[in-house]
C-alpha cells in the first residue's frame, strides 16, 4: 500500500493552527468548504511526565471526526514531541485508533517549546531528530509526514535535514519556507521549496504566504511542489480552496467583481457553520464571541474600510451584537 494515497497531487491543505483547528472548527469547514483536501489538528504536545492515554489523544482529535471514516481520512493528527517525551506511548495509541495520518511538528518557533527540545529546535539537533523520527516510523503504519522550516538559526543544515528526514522513511514533507529565527517576518522564500523538491524523492508540500488563487498557480508552476498548505491565508479566505477549484474548472469566473460578490455570502456561511458547531458542543455565547473576534482579525482585509469594519466586530459586547454587524455588512 502506498500510504501517501491520502493526498492526491495538487491537494490544498488547511494548515494545523493552535487555537483554531479544533474539532468544531474542522467539522464546520468539512461541511461548508469541503473543497479543502485535508485538515490537521493543531499540535498535541506529547507529555514528558503525566498520563498519555486514549482520552488525551481522542479529545485532541475529536471523537465525532474519529467515528466518521471519511472525515477521519481527511483529518491528520499533529504531534509535537522531544526525545524525552513519551512519543512511543502516544504513537501506539494513534496506531491502535487507526489514524490514517500522523504529522510531526518541526516548525514551532516558541521559545518555551524550543528550550524543551521540541518543534523547530529539532532541526538543529540531528541526533535527537533521528531518535524521534525512528520511534514514530517503527511504530506507526499509516502515513507519516513532517512539517518543517528551512532551519533553526539559518539554512546551513537544510539539505542534511531533508536527507535525514527522507532516510527515516517519511511519506511526505511540508516546508514552511522560513527559518525558525525568521518567525513570520518578511515573505516566505519559495526558492527553498523548489530546492527541496529537487533534493528529495518524497512529495513536497509547499507552505508560506500563498494568499491568492494566482499564488497557488505560481507556486505549483515555479516550484513543482506536490501540494500546498495554507495557514493565515486560509483564515483570511476560508473559501480559497473553493475559489481555486472553480478557477481550474472555469477561469473566467475569478475576476474582482466575482470575488467581491461572493465574499459576503461565504462570510455568512462561515460564521453560520461555526456558530452551529460551537453551540452543538455547548459553548456559551461569551466563549463563541471570543473565538469570533479572534477570527475577525484575519478577515475583512479586502474591504475598502477594513479598519472600521474590523473595529466594529472587535468592539462587539455580545454575540448578538457581533452577528448584527455581520448581518449589516455588504
Ligand atoms: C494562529 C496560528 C497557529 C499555528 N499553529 C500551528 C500548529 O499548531 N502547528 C503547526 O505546524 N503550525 C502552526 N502554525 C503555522 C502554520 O501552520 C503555517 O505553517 C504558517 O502560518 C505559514 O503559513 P501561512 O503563510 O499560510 O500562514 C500556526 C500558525 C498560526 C498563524
Amino acid at each position: 500500500m502506498n500510504n501517501f494515497d491520502v493526498f492526491k497531487k495538487n491537494s490544498l491543505l488547511f494548515a494545523p493552527m493552535e487555537g483554531i483547528t479544533d474539532e468544531p472548527y474542522r467539522i464546520a469547514m468539512l461541511k461548508t468548504f469541503p473543497e479543502w483536501d485535508q485538515f490537521f489538528t493543531d499540535f498535541l504536545r506529547v507529555p514528558t511526565v503525566g498520563k498519555v492515554n486514549e482520552k488525551l489523544i481522542m479529545d485532541h482529535y475529536g471523537p465525532r471526526i474519529h467515528a466518521n471514516e471519511s472525515w477521519r481520512k481527511k483529518n491528520s493528527f499533529q504531534i509535537l514531541t522531544t526525545p524525552r517525551a513519551q512519543t512511543l506511548a502516544a504513537v501506539e495509541i494513534l496506531e491502535s485508533l487507526k489514524m490514517h495520518h500522523l504529522d510531526l511538528n518541526l516548525g514551532c518557533p516558541s521559545k518555551k517549546v524550543n528550550s524543551h527540545l521540541g518543534g523547530a529546535y529539532l532541526l538543529s539537533d540531528h541526533k535527537a531528530l533521528k531518535t524521534v523520527l525512528s520511534t514514530i516510523r517503527k511504530n506507526f503504519t499509516g502515513c507519516f509526514t513532517v512539517k518543517m522550516r528551512i532551519g533553526y538559526r539559518d539554512d546551513i543544515n537544510f539539505s542534511d535535514t531533508l536527507k535525514l528526514i527522507q532516510d527515516e522513511g517519511v511519506e511526505a514533507i511540508t516546508l514552511h519556507a522560513r527559518t525558525r529565527d525568521q518567525l513570520y517576518k518578511g515573505t516566505a522564500d519559495w526558492n527553498y521549496i523548489a530546492r527541496a523538491v529537487s533534493e528529495v524523492k518524497v512529495p513536497l508540500i509547499g507552505n508560506g504566504d500563498i494568499w491568492l488563487v494566482d499564488d497557488i498557480e505560481n507556486i505549483f508552476v515555479n516550484t513543482k511542489c506536490h501540494s500546498v498548505m495554507f495557514g493565515r491565508s486560509a483564515l483570511k479566505t476560508p473559501w480559497l480552496a473553493k475559489l481555486y477549484k472553480e478557477y481550474i474548472e472555469d477561469d473566467a469566473h475569478i475576476d474582482e467583481t466575482y470575488l467581491l460578490f461572493q465574499r459576503k455570502n461565504y462570510l455568512d456561511q462561515y460564521f453560520e457553520a461555526l456558530l452551529r458547531e460551537y453551540r452543538e458542543i455547548g459553548w456559551p455565547d461569551n466563549l463563541i464571541l471570543k473565538r469570533f473576534k479572534s477570527f475577525s482579525r484575519n478577515l475583512f482585509d479586502d474591504y475598502e474600510d477594513f479598519e472600521t469594519i474590523r473595529g466594529s466586530f472587535l468592539r462587539s459586547e455580545s454575540l448578538a451584537a457581533f452577528l448584527d454587524h455581520l448581518a449589516a455588512l455588504k
